[in-house]
């Protein structure tokens, strides 16, 4: 019998990684009670089964509008917002309103969007602060890879000086076939193919995607509030060359902290055979932190796809689930 609470928890977005989420808790053991659900079209509130929703997105496309998306917060009375919706890369929207009225309607909020974050960090995290309600992202920055766990872990303390990532699959493929002599349009046009990267692959070649991430990443580190602008970006090139001599390349994300500031970049990198991260393949993921105390810390792997995002997602729900706040909220 578990001691956990139920929780209530409402669902924005039910595309891939939104009907992923539906789908764990059709095999819910976690005492998770889904109060609420809406896409772009319309929403649903009640004692919702999974199941059902699954269904009825699935064969509608759409679901019904018996909620208004505005009134879906009010209606189902969340514990926990899960935000699994679209967002632009210049405004955060959709997902930047889901969280801020998540936050102003008294829930905690789990998000997968890393734009938001990226850009809005500091009205975002603002909003947690004012109402008292916390912020899951592990799922925006790296997903199956615990990068954000370990970032928290390590990131008391002053112990991290510096940190190299390779947080996207797709740059890593892309580089892996320019190495077999693939231009980088016949190499994208493949990990098109491979369903590695996205029809508009722009945001992962070019570098915003890592830069957004790295952004998170930093923040999270040192409780710092940078945004994407301070980011010097520089993305794969059709001369970027995939490999030198012992030397592999990599599209990474690096943070350094000096005396107080803090540097992030997104280049094409040189690796040495040794470096951690110059063995990734295919969709794996990596993020090296560096520091005098640490020496070196790796974490790699963490393959990409939307059930493992969910899974993510879910985790971050599970751990806001065992909060007083939970119990005390009737
Ligand atoms: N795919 C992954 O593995 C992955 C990994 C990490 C992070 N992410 C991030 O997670 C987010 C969702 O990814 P996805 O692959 O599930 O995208 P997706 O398949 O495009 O689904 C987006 C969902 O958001 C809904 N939506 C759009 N505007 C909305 C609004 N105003 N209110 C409520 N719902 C709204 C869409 O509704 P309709 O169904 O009506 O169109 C759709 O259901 C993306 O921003 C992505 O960057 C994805």
């Amino acid at each position: 019998v578990s001691a956990r609470p139920e929780v209530r928890v409402a669902l924005f977005g039910a595309g891939r990684v939104g009907r992923a989420f539906l789908e764990l808790l059709v095999r819910n053991q976690h005492r998770i009670r889904l109060t609420g659900v809406s896409d772009s079209h319309g929403g649903m509130a009640g004692e919702l089964d999974p199941e059902v929703v699954l269904e009825i997105k699935l064969r509608r496309g759409e679901l019904p509008s018996e909620v208004a998306r505005t009134d879906l917060l009010t209606v189902a009375e969340p514990h926990v917002v899960v935000d699994a919706t679209s967002c632009a890369f210049d405004s955060g929207e959709p997902s930047l309103s889901v969280i801020v009225d998540s936050f102003q309607a008294g829930a905690h909020v789990v998000t997968a969007n890393k734009i938001p974050l990226a850009r809005f960090w500091t009205q975002i995290t603002n909003s947690a602060t004012v109402s008292g309600r916390r912020l899951g992202y592990a799922a925006a920055a790296g997903a199956a890879l615990p990068a954000i766990a370990v970032a928290r872990w390590l990131g008391g303390a002053d112990r991290v000086r510096s940190f190299e990532a390779v947080l996207t699959g797709v740059t890593t493929f892309t580089l892996e076939l320019m190495a077999k002599g693939l231009s980088l349009e016949n190499a994208i046009v493949r990990a098109q193919e491979r369903g590695i990267a996205e029809p508009n692959p722009s945001m992962d070649i070019d570098g915003w995607d890592t830069a957004a991430k790295i952004v998170i990443l930093a923040n999270t580190l040192w409780e710092t509030s940078s945004t994407l602008y301070d980011v010097r970006v520089t993305g794969l090139k059709t001369d970027t060359a995939p490999a030198r001599g012992e030397f592999r390349t990599q599209l990474v994300g690096s943070g350094r902290r000096d005396a107080g500031s803090v540097n992030l970049e997104v280049a094409p990198t040189p690796l040495p055979r040794d470096h951690p991260l110059s063995h990734l393949e295919g969709g794996d993921k990596g993020v090296v932190f560096s520091g005098p105390m640490i020496g070196t810390v790796a974490v790699l792997g963490g393959r990409s796809h939307p059930s493992v995002t969910a899974a993510a997602m879910l985790a971050d729900v599970l751990e806001m689930s065992t909060g007083a706040d939970v119990e005390a909220r009737p």
